[in-house]
């Protein structure tokens, strides 16, 4: 059996592809909204709307290069903050300056304490981005993730089976009607390559066969370099977004989702606590949270994960070969997530049957690796 990390289910599909869609993607949230290709797309233009170009921007050394990489393109100057235990920033209150901007991530879809973060950039006025690239907002919540900072980002070819997409939320009234100097995507077919890798997943999760998390591992190399398929876009200023996502957009049951990743995470809360060799971070999510993944810590984690992907289960260590050479270690908290996370899958297709199953191989590969 196959257990894929990522969604590989699309559940209905529009015929045509809804113009208000591009605009307006989230209809419960009240910001300004914008489809663009890709989440590092979104954080690039988000900051190019800023009516004066920050010099310094407060980045968590917990990040992957994917996130840098629109800060490196506008020349902003990276700081890089340390997290803690509950991957909450540690900031050095003397390294801040007025008008410097703050990424906040909210790891995993585990929202972060967005009341304190916000008392301090106002109090120190730095303009708050809120990266929502690991997850979705929840339509339910009084407060989203995405829905305080100045503006946020979402990328979706994590949370739905999409080719890309990425999501620009402005809050900030003064930058609302700047959203008009942001090119409109084009159009385009979804690229063969992708097409075969994401149906290729859905064949195996369907059939249990063959085990394409092997296949992937052995070309990682070649095939699943994100930067190359997404900063060249960048690169070019070309904003281009397929069919399929804007079709798969126009009609996502945010609440079903919502719903579906919570009750599987508490199935796994209930399934893991008692076991020693691994600690849960997170045994309780906070209201906004919509998780993409169970996070949990354990000694050994690359041999617990390389154990668990050949057993045909999408665990992941994050961020893995996306970890930017400019981290060092300087920065214990953020080693520790680099060195002891898994990321368990608990996606909306997921049910108890699969959960099962990755209990048992979880419970296997620590019996073999931690004995
Ligand atoms: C925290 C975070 N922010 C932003 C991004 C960029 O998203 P995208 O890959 O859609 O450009 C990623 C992607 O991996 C990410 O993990």
């Amino acid at each position: 059996m196959l257990i894929p990390g990522v969604p590989v289910k699309i559940k209905g599909l529009n015929k045509g592809v809804q113009q208000e869609i591009l605009s307006c993607p989230f209809p419960f949230l009240s910001g300004a909204q914008t489809v663009l290709s890709c989440g590092r797309e979104a954080l690039y233009y988000g900051i190019k709307l800023l009516k004066h170009l920050p010099q310094r921007a407060h980045v968590p050394a917990y990040c992957c290069k994917s996130v840098l990489a629109p800060f490196k393109k506008l020349s902003i100057e990276i700081n890089f903050y340390d997290v803690g235990k509950h991957l909450e920033p540690i900031i050095d209150k003397k390294s801040i300056k007025k008008g410097d901007l703050f990424l906040l991530i909210h790891y995993f879809g585990i929202p972060q304490d967005i009341h304190s973060i916000k008392q301090l950039c106002e109090k120190f006025s730095l303009i708050l981005i809120e990266d929502c690239a690991h997850t979705l907002p929840d339509p339910q919540s009084s407060c989203p993730m995405g829905s305080t900072g100045v503006f946020s980002i979402y990328s979706l070819r994590k949370q739905l089976l999409v080719p890309d997409g990425g999501i620009l939320v402005v809050n900030d009234n003064s930058l609302k009607e700047r959203l008009s100097i942001i090119p409109k995507p084009k159009l385009k077919k979804v690229p063969l390559k992708k097409w075969l890798i994401m149906n290729f997943d859905k064949i195996a999760f369907f059939f249990g066969w063959p085990n394409t998390l092997k296949i992937k591992d052995a070309l990682r190399d070649k095939i699943s370099s994100t930067e190359n398929i997404f900063y060249s876009s960048l690169l070019n200023e070309k904003v281009e977004i397929s069919y399929l996502t804007l079709k798969v957009l126009s009609n996502v049951n945010f609440s079903e989702i919502v719903k579906i990743r919570k009750r599987n995470y508490y199935w796994l809360v209930d399934k893991l606590k008692d076991i020693d060799q691994l600690k849960i971070p997170f045994p309780i999510l906070p209201d906004a949270a919509v998780p993409q993944a169970f996070p949990i810590l354990v000694k050994k984690a690359n041999y617990i994960c390389a154990f668990m992907r050949k057993n045909g289960i999408g665990v992941d260590q994050w961020p893995g070969v996306e970890l930017p050479k400019e981290v060092l270690s300087k920065f214990s908290g953020t080693f520790v997530w680099i060195n002891s996370l898994i990321l368990l899958p608990l996606h909306q297709d997921l049910k108890e049957s699969h959960l099962k199953k990755i209990v048992k191989i979880l419970k296997k590969s620590l019996k073999l690796c931690l004995k």
